[in-house]
């Protein structure tokens, strides 16, 4: 049985705040959020950090790439101007200032593990060895995700009571030896490209289906209905939060 929230806010607040920031976080919590999504970096100093891109340009205002600078300076940066005036103040939080808030505050996480290139090992052992030591005296443990294969064997070198997904685009049709390998819990599938047959044959093999990025509510309600698990939305607005999972398929509330 999948033992998490069935709605995940994406990247925080979805499309309704800056991505992957603090004001993000308190989105998702003021739509009634307490589940979220969110994606995870090294920067400079090994320290991880709340971001997406690689790159600066979109949401974090300058150039270069994360690795090339501290976790200080990434704080310091803007990472809400892009979305609004009202953001301006917004830099890249770190992992632990997020962390601190969703603890703080009851909401669930799905940490991602977003390597940049060449980082995969370092990326997925710190975030591991960190989310053990966040929540070394209790909490709801967190689901960690990757597409990176080289991270979630790292992360499951480094504190293997944590679980993990692996994050796919298409399903592989090898999927099943290879979550095996990676000893992972569940996978988490672009819905875009997933058929009922596949979730139907991941879950008789056991393993939880997880799906990206699902926005509207007749998509939803299809895919529980299908048997999938739970799913992240950019649409915090027009999908209500469900946290029980023994909430009847097909039931996707609208607000
Ligand atoms: O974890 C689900 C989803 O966030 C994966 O894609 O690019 O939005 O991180 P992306
Ligand atoms: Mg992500």
């Amino acid at each position: 049985m999948w033992p998490y929230p069935r709605t995940v806010a994406h990247r925080g607040g979805g499309t309704l705040a800056p991505e992957n920031t603090i004001a993000a976080l308190r989105c998702g919590l003021a739509y009634g959020y307490r589940a979220v999504e969110f994606d995870v970096m090294l920067a400079k100093d090994g320290v991880p950090v709340v971001v997406h891109d690689v790159d600066l340009g979109r949401t974090v205002a300058g150039s270069g790439a994360i690795p090339d600078y501290t976790a200080a300076q990434l704080a310091a940066m803007d990472a809400g101007s892009w979305f609004g005036p009202q953001f301006a103040g917004e830099g890249v939080p770190t992992f632990e200032a997020v962390v601190a808030y969703c603890k703080q505050q009851g909401i669930w996480m799905n940490i991602e593990i977003k390597p940049a290139p060449g980082f995969e090992v370092e990326t997925g052992e710190v975030v591991a060895r960190l989310t053990r030591q966040y929540f070394a005296a209790g909490g709801s443990l967190p689901l960690l995700s990757s597409f990176s294969t080289a991270a979630l064997e790292a992360a499951r070198a480094a504190a293997p009571e944590l679980a993990r997904g692996w994050l796919v685009d298409e399903l592989p049709d090898d999927w099943l030896a290879q979550a095996r390998t990676l000893g992972v819990v569940a996978m988490h599938c672009d819905h875009n490209i997933l058929t009922r047959q596949q979730v139907q044959a991941v879950k008789a093999e056991g393993y939880g289906v997880f799906c990206y990025t699902v926005n509207t509510v007749e998509r939803a309600d299809e895919l529980l209905g299908w048997g999938v698990d739970g799913f992240c939305t950019d649409r915090i607005d027009a999908i209500e939060y469900m946290e029980d999972a023994t909430e009847i398929r097909g039931q996707t509330r609208r607000v």
